[in-house]
């Protein structure tokens, strides 16, 4: 038991494939590789961070679906890896249901923000993976969370679909969740060979200034990889520079929200 209470971090993007589940993974086992106790959330029915951990179906009977509809405890759905300080809640297909379940629920918002009251002081991070989309399970994690991590690809569309992003982190902010702020934006599957690359990174660093984070991370077949191994890059290829870069990204977290 913690007398400090965890900082709850969601890693969002409505736009699919930008490297979310990717940056969850790794940074959590990062953060845990850093003595941190760290806490993952897999809140996508697709269910990646919890294959990307080795979890096999037959091992997710309490998932995060059954936490949101209210049939279990948030404790009784903690799933233990290959790290002492790393636990995973998991996700099936079932999730999906979720946004058809949950409508005329009363402040159902607010759902996975009441389930998490009771495990604040067991860890320093809660790592949300969110889906690629803004429906109620993206909006239960913004809720629920300290702030968030914003992985975008740098391409010429990913401008504009942060712009619509932050408009709606500005409407969950007014609406349900005052305290909400941005960690940061992270450039992901970066390649310094490519023009647009260049000219997209320097937009958003110009837009967005220290919001950008210093690391980036580079694209690197390892990462991709590494999923199907059940083991976090960080793990599968401690050395390559994907994994360089994550570590780099989980002290530059640390160091943000020391300042906080
Ligand atoms: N740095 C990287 N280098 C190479 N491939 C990467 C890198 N990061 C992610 N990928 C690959 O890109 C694909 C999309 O990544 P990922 O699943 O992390 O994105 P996502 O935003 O979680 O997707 P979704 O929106 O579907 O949940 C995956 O196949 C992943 O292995
Ligand atoms: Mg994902």
């Amino acid at each position: 038991m913690h007398s400090k209470r965890a900082k709850i971090i969601s890693i969002v993007n409505q736009k699919g494939g930008v490297g979310k589940t990717t940056t969850a993974i790794n940074l959590a086992a990062a953060l845990a590789i850093l003595n941190k106790k760290v806490l993952l959330i897999d809140l996508d029915p697709q269910g990646n961070a919890s294959t990307g951990f080795g979890i096999a179906l037959s091992q997710r009977q309490k998932t995060i679906y059954e936490i949101l509809i209210g049939e279990c405890d948030i404790e009784q759905a903690l799933i233990p890896t290959k790290f002492s300080d790393l636990k995973i809640i998991t996700s099936t297909v079932d999730l999906s249901a979720c946004e058809v379940e949950l409508v005329g629920v009363e402040k159902r918002e607010y759902l996975l923000r009441r389930a998490l009251k009771n495990l604040v002081h067991n860890f320093d991070y809660i790592l949300i993976d969110c889906p690629p989309s803004l429906g109620i399970l993206t909006i239960n994690a913004l809720t629920a969370s300290d702030s968030v991590l914003i992985p975008m690809q740098c391409e010429f569309f990913s401008l504009e679909g942060l712009s619509h992003l932050l408009t709606t982190l500005d409407l969950i902010k007014d609406n349900l969740n005052h305290h909400l702020t941005i960690t940061g934006i992270i450039l992901t599957m970066h390649d310094r060979r490519n023009k647009l690359t260049e000219q997209v990174e320097t937009d958003v660093r110009d837009y967005l200034k220290e919001k950008v984070f210093h690391h980036v991370i580079p694209r690197n077949v390892k990462m991709s990889e590494a999923p199907s191994h059940g083991l976090p890059g960080v793990v599968y290829d401690s050395k390559c520079p994907g994994s360089i870069a994550y570590f780099g990204l989980a002290k530059e977290v640390l160091e943000r929200e020391a300042k906080k």
